[in-house]
């Protein structure tokens, strides 16, 4: 039995068991197109340098087209015994025009080449996110417009606390998506340098241009250590961190609009299209789609820790262990973007309910805290104090069963003499809202500067 790829070396093939624990054309073959990238840039860069011989480069760069349409239209046979995509990439190569093929991987090698097409990957996947952000923030500053004066209880602890829009509430997950999308672009600018040329550690002997295939490719610039460049997975890593914590924040909404469908609230209505049914109970309309992506957090972020965990501890430079980073990081992507699709798709469709939202931010006492700062305001009263006499009127409304608009002025005044008439224009929730002028509050004029400030942005 001889060796499909060290022959040289090897007198026996691998065992099966080795095989299957080594190979990763599985799911690596995902790199395809990014590997062959990379490979006609080198092979330009080297005919170039005089490293190979022109006519050899051309049919190098040619053939590897064909190798990419062949496996484009799906003919293309993967071998688990070629171990990964650059193997299999070149062994069709050879096929297809022969021994220049074997002149392919001069000054280069699967630890530089693996670094190069995971980069381009997840390049491109660090593109995605930013543009399925940004579809998901227009979604939600179009809610924001259509609701912008809507009045809903705001809640901290989950306990009705003051009124606030329901266009506020989704200007706050557009900012938190602002942060994610400038989170992915940092990234991107931070691991755009080029570790194609760093070859197995320690640089080549070969005059090659680094500069050319970085150009090619999109690079900034060439990475700046061999050693560092082959043993760096920090791209991966912040990839994942970003799509962390983008998916932290989408389970965040998602588990509001979980409560915000129920009986109990009807806050919002989730369109047919993003719900499911039961196949026991026919009037359930259940937020599946809200669910699952509460839950992609779970996987993304274990994805995260999960090649932190590969990483940590690892001696420079290239290990196998290395080779576990992309299952990771393919999956991460794809669910983030199927969560951000589909977190879209759910905010274009809901219809927020407005007389139910502005009848729960009516109760719970939830204009208790402009009662407060009117006694400061119009009483003179210190905070402490106005704090404690408008305690003694909701204690006073609850024991009646009645909200704080519903005491009568001679109820108020039992409690605090210098209550007048001109009290009750600030229980109102539409007052209070209107109230809260302050840069980044709730009022409607706040909240329409805030998406100003947003198209502005996002031209
Ligand atoms: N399949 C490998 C990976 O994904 C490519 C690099 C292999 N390099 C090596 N020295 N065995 O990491």
């Amino acid at each position: 039995k001889s060796n499909a790829m060290w022959g040289g070396r090897f007198a026996d093939g691998p065992d099966a068991i080795m095989e299957a624990i080594n190979a990763s054309i599985d799911y690596d073959k995902r790199l395809a197109s990014q590997d062959i990238a990379g490979s006609r840039a080198h092979a330009a860069m080297l005919a170039q340098q005089g490293i190979i011989d022109a006519n050899d480069a051309e049919v190098i760069r040619e053939g590897l087209l064909t190798v990419l349409s062949e496996i484009e239209a799906g003919n293309f046979e993967f071998s688990a015994a070629l171990e990964d995509i650059h193997m299999n990439v070149e062994a069709r190569l050879k096929e297809i025009i022969g021994d220049a093929a074997g002149r392919l991987h001069t000054a280069r090698s699967r630890n530089d080449q693996v670094a190069t097409d995971f980069k381009l990957w997840t390049r491109d996947q660090m593109d995605a996110a930013i543009s399925g952000i940004d579809a998901l923030i227009r979604a939600l500053i179009a809610q924001a417009e259509a609701g912008a004066d809507w009045v809903m209880p705001g809640f901290t602890h989950l306990q009705t606390a003051q009124p606030v829009t329901w266009g506020h509430h989704m200007m706050a997950y557009v900012e938190m998506l602002g942060r994610d999308m400038s989170r992915f672009k940092d990234a991107r600018a931070r691991m755009n340098e080029n570790p194609l040329g760093s070859a197995a550690l320690a640089g080549t002997g070969f005059p090659i241009d680094r500069h050319m295939t970085a150009a090619t490719l999109g690079f900034d610039r060439p990475t700046a250590n061999s050693l560092d460049a082959v043993a760096d997975r920090d791209f991966a890593l912040e990839f994942l961190s970003c799509a962390s914590i983008t998916a932290m924040h989408m389970s965040r909404f998602a588990e509001e609009l979980v409560i915000w469908s129920s009986a109990q609230f009807k806050f919002v209505t989730l369109s047919d299209r993003f719900s499911t049914g039961s196949s026991i109970m026919p009037q359930k309309k259940n937020p599946d789609a809200a669910e699952l992506i509460r839950a992609k957090v779970g996987r993304i972020f274990g994805a995260n820790v999960a090649l932190m965990m590969v990483m940590k501890g690892l001696p420079l430079a290239y290990s196998k262990d290395m080779q576990e980073d992309k299952e990771q990081v393919f999956d991460a992507a794809d669910n983030l973007m199927l969560a951000l699709a589909a977190m879209t798709g759910m905010v274009s469709d809901m219809t927020g309910n407005i007389d139910n939202l502005r009848a729960a931010a009516a109760s719970g006492f939830s204009t208790a805290t402009d009662l407060a700062d009117w006694l400061v305001r119009e009483a003179g009263m210190p905070f402490r104090d106005a704090h404690h006499v408008t305690g003694a009127l909701v204690a006073m409304a609850e024991k009646k069963g009645c909200d704080l608009p519903d005491l009568s002025l001679a109820d108020m005044k039992s409690v605090h003499d210098a209550i007048t008439e001109d009290v009750f224009n600030v229980l109102t929730v539409e007052n209070s809202v209107a109230s809260r002028t302050s840069y980044g509050g709730t009022a409607p004029s706040q909240v329409r500067a805030q998406i100003a400030r947003w198209k502005e942005v996002l031209k």
